[in-house]
Parts: structure tokens; C-alpha cells; sequence
């Protein structure tokens, strides 16, 4: 069956727009970082050593970085948390910055959970920090 010829530069101006636009989201997306100096907290800076735990360590992207909600779109596909959550969120969001990474406690929460059940299975020694001061350092004067 012929196409139309206007249909074949219809598809045509479309992959381009899907090729601009993939080009674009690259750039958009910003690099995944070695290692993240998080120092919101005044309690103290927690060194979080992000290539680690996503390769070495093997935790999955979506551990931490969790899919757009509604009504509140992703700019980038691993925006940092801290463009949302931030210390006294603004209605309708409800997790403040603490509350994306553990709870007032530290006993549950994204960074806890697993750390929690690492020095569980580990019969000698706690392997991964779950104490507010080996995770939040502070800085030397
Ligand atoms: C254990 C939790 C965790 C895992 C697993 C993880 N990330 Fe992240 N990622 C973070 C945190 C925390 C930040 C820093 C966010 C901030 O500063 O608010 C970050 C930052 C980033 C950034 C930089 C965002 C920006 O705009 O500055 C990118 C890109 C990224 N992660 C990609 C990935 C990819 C890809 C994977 C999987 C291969 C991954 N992350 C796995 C927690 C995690
Ligand atoms: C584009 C904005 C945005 C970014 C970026 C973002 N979040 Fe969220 N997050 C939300 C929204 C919206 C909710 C829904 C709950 C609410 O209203 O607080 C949420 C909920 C959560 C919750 C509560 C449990 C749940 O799943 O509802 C946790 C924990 C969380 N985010 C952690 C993180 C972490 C860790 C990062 C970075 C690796 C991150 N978020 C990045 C917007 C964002
Ligand atoms: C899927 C499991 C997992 C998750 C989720 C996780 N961690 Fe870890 N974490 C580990 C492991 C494994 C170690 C290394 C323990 C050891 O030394 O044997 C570790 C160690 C650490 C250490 C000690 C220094 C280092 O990196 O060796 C810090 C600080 C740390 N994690 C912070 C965080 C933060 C902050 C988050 C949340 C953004 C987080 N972790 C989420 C598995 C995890
Ligand atoms: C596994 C590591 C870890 C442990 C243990 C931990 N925290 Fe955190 N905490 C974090 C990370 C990562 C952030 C995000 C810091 C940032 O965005 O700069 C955070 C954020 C916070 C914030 C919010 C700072 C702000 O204004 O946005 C407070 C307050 C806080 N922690 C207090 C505590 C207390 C108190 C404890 C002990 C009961 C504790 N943390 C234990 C990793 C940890």
C-alpha cells in the first residue's frame, strides 16, 4: 500500500521530535555524583558516598529515588531530594527532608531500613551506621 508522501514526512518530523527531545532530557540530566556532602542538618554533615552504594553496594536507584507523584513532576529523572523535601514542607506535601531520609528516631526511613537489617545479619560487628553522630560528623572548627 502507497503512503501519502505528507504521511512519511508526518512520521519523519515526528522521530525527529522524539530524538530532540531524548537529546534534551540528557542534557537536562544532571551527573550522578561520586560522593554527596549533605550538610542541611545543624547537627552535622552526613558524607554520603552515592557511587558505593549504587554499584559497589548494588542498591537500586529506586530504593532512593522513587517515580514522580502526582501533581508533582520529576524535572530531571533523579532530581535531588532536597528540591522537594525541604525542612518545613508547604502543603500538600507532607515529608519534610528529614522524614525522606529516616524518621525523627532514625529508626526506620530510606537510609535506616537497610542498615538496620545489614548489622542484623552481621553476628560481630555493626557494619553500617544507624547512630544520629556516626552518620551527621561535625565538622572540625
Ligand atoms: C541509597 C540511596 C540512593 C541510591 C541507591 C541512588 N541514589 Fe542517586 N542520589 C541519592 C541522594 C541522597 C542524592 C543527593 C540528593 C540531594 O542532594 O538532595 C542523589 C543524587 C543523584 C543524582 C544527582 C541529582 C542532582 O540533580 O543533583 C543523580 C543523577 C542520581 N542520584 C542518580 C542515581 C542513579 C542513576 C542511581 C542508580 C544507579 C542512584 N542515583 C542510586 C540517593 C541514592
Ligand atoms: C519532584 C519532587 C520530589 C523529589 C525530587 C523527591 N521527592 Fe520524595 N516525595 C515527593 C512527593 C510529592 C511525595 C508524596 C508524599 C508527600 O506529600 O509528602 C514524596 C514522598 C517521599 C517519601 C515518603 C514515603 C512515600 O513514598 O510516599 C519519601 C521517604 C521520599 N519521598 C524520599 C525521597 C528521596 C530519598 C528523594 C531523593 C532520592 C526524593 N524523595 C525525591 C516529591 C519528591
Ligand atoms: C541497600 C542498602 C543501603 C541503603 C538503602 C543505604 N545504605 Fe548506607 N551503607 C550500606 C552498606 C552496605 C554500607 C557499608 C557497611 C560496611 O562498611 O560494611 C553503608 C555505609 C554507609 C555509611 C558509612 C560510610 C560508608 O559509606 O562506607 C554512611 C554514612 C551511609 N551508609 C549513609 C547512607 C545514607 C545517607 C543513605 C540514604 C541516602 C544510605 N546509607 C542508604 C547500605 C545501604
Ligand atoms: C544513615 C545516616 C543517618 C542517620 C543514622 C541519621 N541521619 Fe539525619 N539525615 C541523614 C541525611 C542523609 C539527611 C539529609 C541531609 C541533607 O539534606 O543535607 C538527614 C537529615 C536530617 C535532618 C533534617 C535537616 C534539615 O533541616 O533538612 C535532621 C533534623 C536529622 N537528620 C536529624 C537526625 C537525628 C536526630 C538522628 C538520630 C536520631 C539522625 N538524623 C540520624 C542521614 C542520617
Amino acid at each position: 500500500m502507497r503512503r501519502h508522501p505528507s504521511f512519511v514526512l508526518v512520521v519523519l518530523a515526528c522521530v525527529l521530535a522524539i530524538g530532540v527531545t531524548a537529546v534534551w532530557l540528557q542534557a537536562q540530566t544532571a551527573k550522578e555524583p561520586d560522593t554527596v556532602l549533605m550538610k542541611r542538618a545543624t547537627i552535622g554533615v552526613v558524607t554520603f558516598e552515592h557511587k558505593l552504594h549504587a554499584h559497589d553496594r548494588k542498591a537500586a536507584c529506586e530504593t532512593c529515588h522513587h517515580p514522580a507523584r502526582p501533581g508533582m513532576p520529576m524535572k530531571t529523572p533523579h532530581q535531588a531530594c532536597s528540591t522537594c523535601h525541604v525542612a518545613k514542607p508547604a502543603a500538600p506535601m507532607k515529608t519534610s527532608n528529614r522524614d525522606a531520609f529516616h524518621d525523627a528516631l532514625a529508626r526506620k526511613g530510606v537510609c535506616i531500613d537497610c542498615h538496620i537489617e545489614l548489622n542484623a545479619k552481621a553476628a560481630t560487628k555493626v557494619v553500617a551506621p544507624v547512630r544520629c553522630a556516626t552518620c551527621h560528623i561535625k565538622e572540625k572548627a
